[in-house]
């Protein structure tokens, strides 16, 4: 019915943060909450969506109604997400980590008294751009964040080309702002035609206005 616009579509949301281990007992990890992308998740639902959220550790309770697949590193989140395809829509929200450590400790590193241990890091997988560039099994409209701390939306539009999808929602992540972690968030959203930019509102107002604006999408017969 018209309250469940979106029954019989799948939908991929990430969410959260990932952890990347350096020993059995340390990570790299980052502020995400999960506040955002679970708001997602549940705001698809709603419309009647069958929604699988592969997210992070976060402290979130699982939206009703929607699948979670929990998972820790950037690897994991690739692997989690290739494994729920197909989908008619994948949001990336997570604050994936850009790298991990390049090999891991298999025991605990432990103090010496010599010099601190260096890390060495290494590029993790990028799963926006891989699910953007998934051929025939791309979902048909992929929708990514961008988090950036200062020229917002010109930072915004060039990853959205960069990493091929379609829709991206831009957002000022400085500390200041309390974006991370925070209840409330500014976002500019950058297609194909343009930027729109919306006025600060909830995390969840967000979520919905989202939610509508995809089942808007596939009620134009674009997807
Ligand atoms: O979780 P909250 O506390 O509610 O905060 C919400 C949020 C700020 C985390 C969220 O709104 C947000 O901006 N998520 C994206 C965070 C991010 O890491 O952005 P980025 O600009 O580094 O990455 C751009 C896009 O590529 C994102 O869609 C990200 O999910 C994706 N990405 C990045 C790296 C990677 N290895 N794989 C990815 O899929």
């Amino acid at each position: 019915g018209t309250d469940r616009p979106l029954a019989g579509r799948r939908a991929l949301v990430t969410s959260g943060p990932t952890y990347e281990p350096i020993d059995p007992v340390r990570y790299i990890a980052n502020r995400s909450s999960g506040k955002q992308g679970h708001a997602i998740a549940a705001a698809l639902a709603r419309l009647g969506a069958h929604v699988t959220l592969v997210s992070g550790p976060t402290r979130e309770p699982t939206p009703p109604g929607v699948t979670l697949v929990p998972i820790e590193t950037a690897v994991e989140m690739l692997a989690a997400c290739r494994a729920a395809l197909p989908a008619d829509v994948a949001v990336c929200a997570a604050a994936v980590a850009d790298w991990r450590v390049a090999e891991a400790a298999g025991q605990k590193v432990k103090k010496t008294g010599g010099a601190p241990p260096t890390l060495s890091l290494i590029e993790n997988p990028d799963i926006l751009a891989t699910l953007s560039a998934a051929g025939p099994d791309r979902p048909r409209l992929v929708v990514g964040f961008a988090a950036e701390t200062e020229n917002v939306v010109a930072h915004a539009t060039e990853k959205r080309r960069r990493k091929g999808c379609d829709w991206i929602l831009a957002n000022d992540v400085a500390p200041e702002t309390g974006t991370f972690g925070g209840d409330a968030n500014t976002i500019h959203l950058i297609d194909a035609a343009g930027v729109e930019h919306w006025p600060t509102s909830t995390k969840l107002a967000v979520a919905e206005r989202l939610a509508r604006r995809i089942d808007a999408y596939f009620g134009e017969g674009k997807a």
